[in-house]
């Protein structure tokens, strides 16, 4: 029966997911699924700069080169992420930014833009430009994330530097914003909404290149609440702004949900369903990127705040930890 991506494909939406190429070397049945199900791949971490530049200047995108070979051989598309986040840089960036003179600072950051677009020109598509830029839950009035480095040593300005420069070495790439923690009906994303908002405002108004939001789309159905309208409506304010939107990274965490599996996954898939209609009903939405595809590699599994105490593994992908399709899978097929 045809995978996601060809009930997307009905639309004119793609569905994805993130890979390692590791996954793609040694696991055969995995690797077939992701083939049958995805039209769109993206890096689960292969293109974080601690992973490709260890050492300042001297690259290693060998795991990209094998995501993106695998992905061409399937005539699959890719998804770059990310190019600037404040996580996952190698050990010598940021003490490089602080000592840097104010006039050099930008080169530290253009430099693997210019070097990771060009590399990956023609084949990924959509990059995600800049990552989790806003944090206002931790106490600066403007909102912006206080412990990225990037916002410390150039100002808020470090995101429009960011996003001309992507423009300008391909100009045909879609352009990204993404954050997390925008989904849900609380207080925690009800502030970040806002906070994003802004920020976007401020973006447009400084006519900055951005092309689509990201919503990553990391679902705790057990801890936050979900609200069609809340969600539907923060979309529409987005999309107000003439951009697209896609879901990037979704997954849902299960601990904390009853312990019963079967029970788990209907829980599970109706909390997809309702986010995904909602997504998918705004025709600016693109697609659906998964952050993984089978539960045997999900990284909530490990993720501390995430993982069951007792070791089992999170359930919150589409295919069960055998390849097997899932409430969650239908879940998705539905919305589509
Ligand atoms: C995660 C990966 O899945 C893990 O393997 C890694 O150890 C940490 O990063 N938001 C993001 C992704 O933008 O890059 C993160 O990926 C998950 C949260």
């Amino acid at each position: 029966s045809p995978g996601l991506a060809a009930l997307a494909r009905r639309t004119g939406r793609y569905f994805g997911c993130a890979v390692k190429s590791r996954q793609l070397r040694e696991d055969p049945d995995f690797t077939a699924a992701v083939a049958r199900e995805c039209d769109i791949v993206v890096q689960e971490y292969e293109l974080k700069r601690g992973t490709t530049e260890r050492k300042q200047g001297r690259y290693d995108f060998s795991g990209t080169d094998a995501i993106m070979a695998f992905a061409r051989k399937h005539d699959i598309a890719g998804r770059g992420h990310p190019l600037v986040w404040y996580a996952a840089n190698p050990d010598w960036l940021e003490p490089a930014l602080h000592a840097a003179k104010p006039g050099q600072r930008e080169k530290l950051m253009t430099d693997y833009i210019r070097t990771a677009m060009r590399r990956y020109a023609g084949w990924i598509t959509e990059w995600d430009v800049v990552n989790e830029a806003i944090e206002p839950n931790d106490g600066r009035p403007d909102g912006m994330r206080a412990d990225s480095m990037w916002l410390r040593t150039m100002g808020e300005g470090y995101i429009d530097t960011a996003f001309h420069t992507a423009r300008e070495v391909d100009p045909k790439a879609s352009l990204f914003l993404t954050d997390f923690g925008l989904e849900h009906d609380s207080t925690r994303c009800e502030r970040r909404r806002t906070a994003f908002l802004k920020l976007l405002d401020r973006l447009m108004a400084r006519g900055v290149p951005v092309d689509a939001v990201g919503i990553q789309g990391h679902l705790k159905p057990y801890k936050e609440g979900f609200s069609q309208k809340v969600f539907a409506d923060f979309l529409d304010k987005i999309t107000g702004y003439g951009l697209d939107i896609s879901v990037t990274e979704f997954d849902l965490a299960d601990r904390g949900g009853p312990p019963d599996p079967d029970k788990r996954d209907r829980e599970l898939a109706a909390v997809a369903k309702a986010f995904l209609d909602v997504a998918l009903d705004n025709p600016a939405t693109r697609g659906v990127v998964c952050w993984g595809l089978s539960d045997r590699y999900s990284w909530l599994s490990n993720y501390p705040e995430y993982k069951w105490p007792d070791g089992q593994l999170s359930r919150g992908l589409p295919l069960d930890a055998a390849g097997k399709r899932k409430p969650l899978w239908s879940a998705i097929a539905d919305a589509f």
